[in-house]
């Protein structure tokens, strides 16, 4: 890695996004449940954002690691989307995105999906670019970095696994 050519680094907060969108009835399956793609869109929108907004680049979406749905979204229910980087790398980031949703009648909420998806950032040539590192200090952002971490370093041990 040239750390002369990378830019200062950020702390997740500096990048996070939370937004939120409400399901309606062209969103959903023939059970009247969210259809799993239109949250992914969602998902892969929200984290390609704040990769953006960490790098200050144009990124493209390289992998979606995980994707979990833990529970139906119904239509007219509130669907909370938020984002935050969890690690970088050279030129790659790895941003986690954590979606619940929210009656709005009630006010209840509940986690629904999370989702790690690791972008990478473009300079003016479509040429991998370096990223400004991660400051992370509280709890969550070391959990979420060493997490993330571990996720990158199975990943490649899998993948030379798999060529041998
Ligand atoms: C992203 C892209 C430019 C990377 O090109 P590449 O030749 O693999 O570049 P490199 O080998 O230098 O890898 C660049 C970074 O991506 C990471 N990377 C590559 N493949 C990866 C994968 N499958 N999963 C996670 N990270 C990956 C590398 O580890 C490296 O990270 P680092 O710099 O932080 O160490 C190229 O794969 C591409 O254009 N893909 C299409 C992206 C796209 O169109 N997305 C839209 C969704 S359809």
């Amino acid at each position: 890695m040239d750390d002369k050519k990378r830019p200062p680094s950020k702390r997740p907060s500096q990048s996070a996004i939370e937004t939120r969108m409400i399901l309606m009835p062209q969103d959903t399956n023939q059970y009247g449940t969210a259809f799993g793609g239109v949250i992914m869109s969602w998902i892969d929108i929200v984290a390609s954002m704040v990769a953006q907004r960490h790098s200050q680049r144009v990124v493209v979406t390289v992998s979606i690691d995980r994707i979990t749905f833990d529970a139906p979204v119904y239509v007219g229910e509130h669907v909370v989307l938020k984002g935050s980087v969890n690690y970088v790398g050279n030129t790659s980031m790895e941003i986690g995105v954590r979606v619940s949703k929210e009656n709005p009648m009630t006010g209840e909420t509940e986690i629904t999906t999370r989702a790690y998806l690791t972008f990478v950032a473009l300079d003016e040539n479509k040429k991998p670019v370096s990223v400004p590192g991660l400051i992370v200090e509280t709890e969550e952002e070391k959990r979420r970095y060493e997490n993330a971490r571990l996720r990158v370093q199975a990943r490649k041990e899998l993948l030379g696994r798999l060529k041998s």
